[in-house]
């Protein structure tokens, strides 16, 4: 499984990078513009920090189809590899997609918010499709809907590689992952969620108790 984050702040992710094995790095045009920071800054960021196995996911802004192929050809062309445009599924996206593939560039489908919209993208080649979970649980079953879609890909032998995104808590997380999830695509917030259950901290604060009372220091080795 793919553990990639939902960021622009270049500093978690360097952070983060530093604790857990991360695989890459997705933006959209609303995380960008919270960053505070020129697109072209927060770009060259992580073109420059980013591993070459590291995925980096740029989605594309204009809704025009000729100038979404114009900003995804820039966008592959930023790294050699392992970069991927993201382009949402409206009509000129699905146009988008179809042309994207047969240049060969990568492509996550985004702002997916059904398994049918998933499946029509994966069945124009689509990469990635990222599904937006919490969003579609305001619509109904979200989570239901990434299981059907699972099953659609299996199904039809699709290769496409489900990216969940927009989670918004720890047990979507869960529920994707137990399934057999490709790829999440998580903000910072929510995997220090994951990594600090608060009984971790008691027990090791229940070590240190314990190892100091005993032997009046911190440390293993004297
Ligand atoms: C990631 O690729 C998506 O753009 C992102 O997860 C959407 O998250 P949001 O629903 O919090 O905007």
């Amino acid at each position: 499984m793919e553990f990639i984050l939902d960021t622009a702040d270049i500093d978690a992710v360097k952070q983060l990078d530093e604790l857990l094995t991360i695989d890459g790095v997705t933006t959209n045009p609303s995380i960008i513009t919270r960053s505070g920071k020129q697109p072209e800054q927060v770009i060259k960021e992580f073109v420059e920090y980013l591993l070459p196995d590291q995925k980096f996911f740029v989605q594309v802004v204009s809704t025009d189809y000729q100038k979404m192929l114009e900003e995804a050809r820039y966008i592959c062309g930023l790294r050699p590899e392992n970069t991927y445009v993201k382009i949402p599924v409206t009509r000129n996206g699905y146009k988008a997609i179809k042309q994207l593939k047969s240049e060969g560039l990568g492509v996550l489908a985004t702002a997916i918010y059904s398994a049918d919209e998933a499946f029509l993208a994966a069945m124009n080649g689509a990469d990635y499709l990222a599904p937006y979970v919490n969003r579609m649980c305001n619509y109904g079953d979200g989570i239901g809907q990434v299981f059907d879609l699972m099953q659609m890909l299996e199904t039809h032998g699709l290769n496409s590689k489900i990216l969940a995104a927009s989670f918004k808590n720890t047990e979507q997380v869960h529920a994707l992952i137990s399934a057999g999830i490709d790829a999440v695509t998580l903000p910072p917030d929510i995997v220090y969620t994951m990594m600090d259950h608060p009984g971790t901290k008691i027990a090791v604060d229940e070590f240190s108790v314990a190892w100091r009372e005993a032997y009046s220091r911190d440390t293993l080795l004297e």
